[in-house]
């Protein structure tokens, strides 16, 4: 992978150093193995990485779109080139089965080929002006350093769908990535490094490996005028509230609680698959996995025999062996919240069906769970988003009742639908059904596709990346008019001198 110095947790364009802030160790939570350590950034080190990446800004913006998406095509191939060994570390990092660590490098290699395309479309609107020989338009421009911070779920995705926009957007972009992953985001700068110098555009990519800290010295910069960040409806409460005090721009993918509706006429081998890969994948630590199901009360039973007998056979073990579909979750932390969530469930009136129960190995491990809960009303767990596989199992009436529930929590990411009649698919994703940002019919919560806007409303911040119009969060919107006459006509007919 070319990770010459594992230290270098700073780089300021392809120039990477040790920081001189704490020590980071990075841990597979398979094994609780150190698998390397890492000296973060001090706060000396934020500022001349904020201040490299501000004055590249002011060459880098006027590099036409075209000529910054070759720094992206470039940073495409050598993702490919370098994708099974990047998918082994994000395996070791993070606990991801080897399909999933491999998926995520195919998510970042996405999100290059769209942003190469898109580097050609940067396009603006033409707009009929009330006024004689008068012409409107509309400009995007770039924005300026734009801090990007992720989490540990997806370590490296995330980063790739905000730098390859932001990138040929023409802004300059200061990564600061989960502390549990600083090994993998080292690699991928490596990566993004040599793609910027064989591409001649050195300095557009920068990294911050740090904690909290780091998130909040971004937060509050006025030379990062828009802040990416992902991570915990609190975290980013904390984060979007610094940055609003300087009237920055936040973009925010948050906490998810994502309910799958199966209604009595559904197809329920394939909802059983979708929930299962919802609920189980990535062992629940996805923002768009499955918490919830509301299935309809004529097929309950059967759906929970279904899901209980794919559960049973779900193999828990090491993430690099390919017969593997559930590996650790990232550490003791996340192993005691699970157990909290379990008790709260129990005392709640829940029943465990399948699973429940930590798993004694080295590293941090618990089972695929299933809880027969109560109404939603009567059951305050249901509430919470516990990264860990659990999925709550409720019954339901009908479908206006299981909209009213998906609707009741305060996170908005992802829902979805499984159904065989039309009216139901299209009352779910109408103004009136769903109010999620993502909507789906028979097809699970999880694994969205990078060309649609990714994120969701309400406590999950309302951002929007990835593809679609999403690039447009990552430049500045100029509107002018243009007079081509000799006359000084004013809008809306007013007159003067
Ligand atoms: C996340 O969990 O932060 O839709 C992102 C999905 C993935 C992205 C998830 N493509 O599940």
């Amino acid at each position: 992978m070319g990770i010459e110095d594992v230290t270098a947790g700073v780089a300021v364009g392809s120039q990477a150093r040790s920081g001189q802030g704490e020590t980071i160790a990075s841990t597979n939570p398979a094994t609780s193995a150190v698998l390397g350590e890492v000296r973060g950034a001090s706060a000396e080190d934020i500022d001349a990485v904020i201040a490299a990446a501000h004055h590249r800004f002011t060459t880098f913006r006027d590099v036409p779109a075209p000529v910054r998406g070759t720094l992206i095509r470039r940073l495409g191939e050598l993702l490919r080139e370098h994708k099974a060994a990047l998918g082994e570390l994000v395996s070791l990092e993070v606990g991801k089965i080897q399909s999933e660590g491999l998926g995520e490098v195919q998510e970042m290699i996405d999100i290059c080929e769209l942003a190469v395309g898109l580097s050609r479309q940067l396009h603006g609107l033409t707009i009929a002006s009330e006024r004689a020989r008068h012409r409107m338009m509309e400009q995007w421009h770039p924005l300026g350093a734009v801090g990007v911070v992720t989490a540990f779920n997806f370590p490296v995705a995330v980063w790739a769908w905000n730098a390859a926009l932001a990138a040929v957007c023409g802004d300059t972009v200061v990564w600061k990535p989960s502390p549990h992953a600083p090994l993998t985001a080292i690699a991928v700068h490596a990566l993004a490094s040599r793609a910027m110098l064989d591409t001649d555009m050195d300095g557009v990519f920068s990294l911050l490996v740090g904690g909290k800290d780091a998130s909040m010295r971004l937060a509050e910069d006025r030379r990062v005028p828009l802040l990416s960040f992902t991570g915990s409806s609190a975290a980013g409460r904390e984060v979007a509230s610094r940055v609003a005090h300087r009237l920055g721009r936040s973009l925010l993918e948050l906490g998810g609680n994502n309910a799958v509706v199966v209604l009595d006429d559904a197809d329920l081998d394939l909802a059983t698959r979708a929930i299962v890969f919802g609920a189980v994948g990535t062992a629940g630590q996805r923002c768009t996995s499955t918490r919830r199901v509301f299935v309809q009360r004529g097929v309950a039973r059967q759906l929970e025999d279904k899901l209980v007998a794919a559960y049973r056979s779900v193999r828990l073990g090491d993430p690099l062996d390919p017969s593997t579909l559930i590996g650790p979750v990232i550490g003791p932390h996340a192993v005691v919240a699970f157990e909290r969530a379990i008790a709260a469930a129990q005392e709640q009136g829940g029943t465990v069906v399948v699973g429940g129960k930590k798993v004694e190995r080295a590293g941090s491990w618990v089972e695929p769970t299933i809880v027969r809960a109560p109404s939603q009303e009567s059951f305050p767990i249901a509430h919470d988003e516990t990264f860990a596989p659990i999925v709550y199992l409720f019954e339901v009436d009908d479908l206006d009742a299981a909209i009213a529930a998906n609707n009741a929590v305060s996170q908005g990411l992802s829902s979805a639908l499984f159904t065989e009649g039309l009216r139901a698919a299209e009352r779910f994703v109408s103004a009136s059904g769903s109010d999620c940002g993502i909507a789906n019919i028979n097809l699970g919560t999880s694994g969205a596709e990078i060309g649609g806007a990714f994120g969701g409303e309400k406590d999950t911040g309302g951002g929007r990346e990835s593809g679609s119009d999403a690039w447009k969060a990552y430049m500045r919107r100029q509107t002018n008019t243009i007079n081509g006459g000799r006359d000084l006509p004013l809008a809306q007919g007013v007159t003067f001198l």
